[in-house]
């Protein structure tokens, strides 16, 4: 395993665009939005006291990863014909939440992972004690990043930090990732018990990702309403996709370990309903995602089209 982190898996992908762009010009919108959230994150995690806090976090949150919370967030703004740029606090806040939960995802309590993004997870770089609380300190931070004034009005700011709370907490994030947790792999399954968990815990960070670039962009109800239809669907394919690739990938492609599922006897859709018809539920999932896409009639849905096919297609 290389030690160089991987700060966008994205550039070796190569397959056909089904989107009205070319897939090329997608990814070099991808490449400066990954950029730009990059540049604003360094800005928010410069050195402080206490320096080990601030290292470990910057070790999570800094050069890694596809940065597609974010990104999405922000093509969202763009889409109904505002600056992204409005949307680069709440879209940062969303990454560092999205960082901290995987510190805590990988800790020896939950999936118990060594590698993340090409290195040795949080824990393993910092001891369980850091890496706790450099989750913690993210989370919070976060907050304190999307509420600063700006050039949001400040009843835009609560309304947005609102749907992050609400997204990241008991309602979202942490109570799927309670639901991953409590799942018996020697009980039986009920149908949607593994929808609604991916819903959760995977799929609400994508849904306030858009939300959040919607409400900024100044969405009407209905397209807003579109919009979260949307990000649902990708939201759940975006899951199953991880669980393919858990299966199909290596450490070196994903960097992190590969086959974790099968190792944990975690349910999963490949594991559930087999590798072909899982990938046919994860294309299913982004096909209605562009039919709602459709509904939302935006000004220039090109982006949000092309994200779409991107992460039905990714290889990490
Ligand atoms: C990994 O998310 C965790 C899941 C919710 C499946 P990403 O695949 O977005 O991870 P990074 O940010 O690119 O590392
Ligand atoms: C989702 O699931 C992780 C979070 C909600 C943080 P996984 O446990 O499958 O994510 P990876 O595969 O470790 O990135
Ligand atoms: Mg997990
Ligand atoms: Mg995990
Ligand atoms: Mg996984």
């Amino acid at each position: 395993m290389s030690a160089t982190p991987k700060l966008c898996y994205i550039h070796t992908l190569e397959f056909e665009s089904k989107a009205h762009v070319p897939m090329q010009a997608f990814l070099s919108r991808l490449k400066t939005g990954q950029a730009h959230i990059e540049a604003a994150l360094q800005t928010a995690l410069r050195p402080h006291l206490p320096e080990l806090l601030w290292e470990a976090m910057a070790y999570s949150a800094l050069d890694g990863g596809k940065r597609i919370r974010p990104v999405l967030m922000q093509l969202t703004t763009e889409a109904l014909g505002a600056d992204p740029a409005l949307a680069t606090p709440a879209a940062c806040a969303l990454e560092l939440i999205h960082c901290y939960s995987l510190v805590h995802d990988d800790l020896p309590a939950l999936d118990n992972d060594d590698w993340r993004r090409g290195r040795p997870s949080n824990h393993r770089q910092f001891g369980e004690a850091t890496a706790i609380l450099a989750g913690d300190a993210l989370l919070t931070y976060a907050f304190e990043l999307c509420t600063a004034p700006g050039p949001l009005s400040a009843e835009v700011r609560i309304v947005v930090a609102h749907e992050i709370a609400r997204a990241a907490g008991p309602h979202g994030m942490c109570g799927g990732q309670m639901l991953d947790m409590q799942l018996d792999p020697r009980a039986p399954l009920g149908p949607d018990t593994l929808a609604h968990m991916y819903a959760l815990k995977t799929g609400q960070l994508l849904r306030v990702a858009v939300r959040c670039g919607a409400i900024i962009g100044g969405a009407t109800p209905a397209q807003l309403h579109a919009l979260t239809t949307y990000a649902e669907q990708l939201g759940v394919a975006f899951q199953i996709i991880d669980d393919i690739l858990d299966l199909t990938g290596t450490l070196d492609s994903l960097g992190k370990t590969p086959q974790k599922d099968v190792h944990q006897q975690k349910y999963t859709y490949p594991q559930v309903y087999g590798l072909e018809p899982a990938q046919e539920m994860g294309r299913a999932c982004v096909k209605a995602a562009l039919s709602a896409l459709n509904e939302a009639t935006l000004p220039a849905p090109e982006w949000l089209e092309a994200i779409a096919h991107y992460l039905t297609e990714r290889q990490a």
